[in-house]
């Protein structure tokens, strides 16, 4: 009988049948035998060990291929003398008081925009997305492509990797991190809330976790949302209101995401702004959002939904054009005051800041469609429906005067005239017939 088959099922067990075997049983011929069989285990057992290490991935692409809502974390190479110089290139800014940046979300609709204005300005910056499949990732590399021309690297990575962020961090000492990298969207909370526990709350935590340790720290500008405004009923939304009844997983993960910003700069003198957005888009916008979604199915000929409040109640939006929210995010670099902590210590209070980046002129959704309907010259089929509770809300209105005095901030772009560069843009991009849209 082998001495697995004797085995005990608790481990605790077999530590003791084996001290009794040695020292009360055992005469000096066993003993010897029986260290010589240990001897051999050991061999096996150590050897076992070297081949899992030889053949386990390098810390940079660690697997999870059972847990869905890190698949995002898989297989990524970075690293290597090519791989820096390509970092060290894309984070040169051309002048010496210009910013370098790194943008998280960068193959994202507002990262892409913002990392380019950044760069044709002169800054330095360096990108990192995942590139996940939330929406059509052929979007997201079209948009790398795009920053590609003017210079900008977007490295493949999961805000998550510690290891890649430190890594970083120590080939190019960032003065500003532009964070935008996040699982948007408020209904598909519900299909899959460990994405939004992954991506903005655990790497959230993981950048700031970095951004607190490294030398300087850089100062951090933030996307947080409108959508922490949650039920809110008394507009426009200000900045001093409570923010304490979301109406969705999303919008809780964001409002998570600006108490963990009060904890890392009270703790370690952080310089964190947030900026909550009101509903952008433009062009290379998101597909998930309505604007987006009602153009493919207006043109395909399909019925739209039409969501209306209790009692006929309108369902508006602040629609935000994307420029106008570029020159916010930048406002917001620009009078971002430097961090004051070093080597994870606070050395004096730093700055903390929440703007409102919206329009002030919400728009009921009805009055979009139509706008879409005259810009395609197609008659949208709709469908009015009563708004579900899987986390929208009826009605965001930004008051934006905060913003307006301290950023400058200022949205010069109707609905009208920003939907119809989103059109054209659309109608160019998806006209070949070869970038299907699901
Ligand atoms: N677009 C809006 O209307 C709007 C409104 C309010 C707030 N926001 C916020 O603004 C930011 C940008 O939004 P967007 O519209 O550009 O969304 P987006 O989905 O187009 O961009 C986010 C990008 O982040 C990347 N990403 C997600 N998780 C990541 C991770 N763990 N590691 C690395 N990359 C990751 C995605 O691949 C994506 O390219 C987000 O934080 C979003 O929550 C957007």
């Amino acid at each position: 009988m082998s001495h697995i088959d004797s085995a005990p099922s608790t481990p605790g067990k077999v530590k003791m049948e084996k001290s009794s075997y040695f020292f009360t049983r055992g005469g000096g011929a066993r003993w010897h035998y029986s260290l010589a069989k240990l001897t051999v285990w050991s061999f096996a057992f150590l050897a076992l060990i070297l081949i899992f290490f030889l053949r386990s991935p390098a810390p940079s692409a660690i697997t999870s291929a059972a847990d869905p809502s890190r698949r995002s974390l898989r297989n990524y190479n970075w690293g290597g003398s090519a791989w820096e110089k390509r970092v060290r290139a894309s984070a040169r800014a051309r002048s010496s008081n210009g910013l370098t940046v790194l943008v998280t979300g960068a193959a994202g609709f507002v990262g892409t925009h913002v990392s380019s204005a950044l760069k044709r300005r002169g800054d330095g910056v360096l990108g990192i997305d995942n590139f996940n499949d939330y929406y059509d990732p052929s979007l997201k590399r079209a948009r790398q492509a795009l920053l590609e021309r003017t210079g900008v690297f977007i490295v493949e990575g999961d805000i998550n990797d510690e290891a890649l962020l430190r890594k970083l961090f120590e080939v190019v000492p960032f003065t500003h991190v532009m964070h935008l990298a996040a699982q948007a969207g408020v209904r598909y909370a519900m299909e899959n809330p460990g994405s939004y526990v992954h991506s903005n709350i655990a790497g959230f935590v993981n950048l700031l976790e970095v951004c607190k340790s490294v030398n300087p720290q850089p100062a951090i500008v933030w996307a947080s949302s409108s959508s922490v405004y949650g039920l809110n009923t008394k507009v426009p939304f200000s900045e001093k209101d409570r923010t304490d009844q979301p109406a969705s997983l999303y919008a809780a993960t964001k409002k998570a995401g600006e108490e963990i910003a009060h904890t890392y700069n009270h703790i370690y003198g952080l310089s964190l702004t947030g900026l909550r957005f009101f509903t952008v888009y433009g062009p290379w916008g998101r597909p998930d959002m309505a604007y987006f979604f009602f153009t493919k199915d207006i043109l395909k000929g399909k019925q739209i939904a039409i969501f209306e409040a209790a009692n006929h109640g309108t369902v508006a939006r602040d629609f935000t054009y994307i420029d106008d929210i570029v020159k916010g995010c930048l406002g917001a670099l620009d009078t971002a005051e430097k961090s004051t902590g070093s080597g994870g210590k606070k050395r004096g209070p730093a700055q903390l800041r929440v703007f409102n980046l919206g329009n002030t002129s919400p728009v009921p959704v009805s009055e979009l469609v139509s706008i879409l309907e005259r810009l395609l010259k197609v008659k949208a089929k709709r469908n009015i429906m009563k708004l579900p509770r899987n986390g929208d809300v009826q009605y965001t209105h930004a008051n934006i005067s905060y913003a307006q005095r301290e950023l400058g901030y200022k949205p010069t772009t109707d609905l009208q005239t920003g939907l119809k560069k989103f059109v054209r843009w659309y109608l160019n991009y998806y006209s070949d017939g070869k970038k299907a849209v699901e």
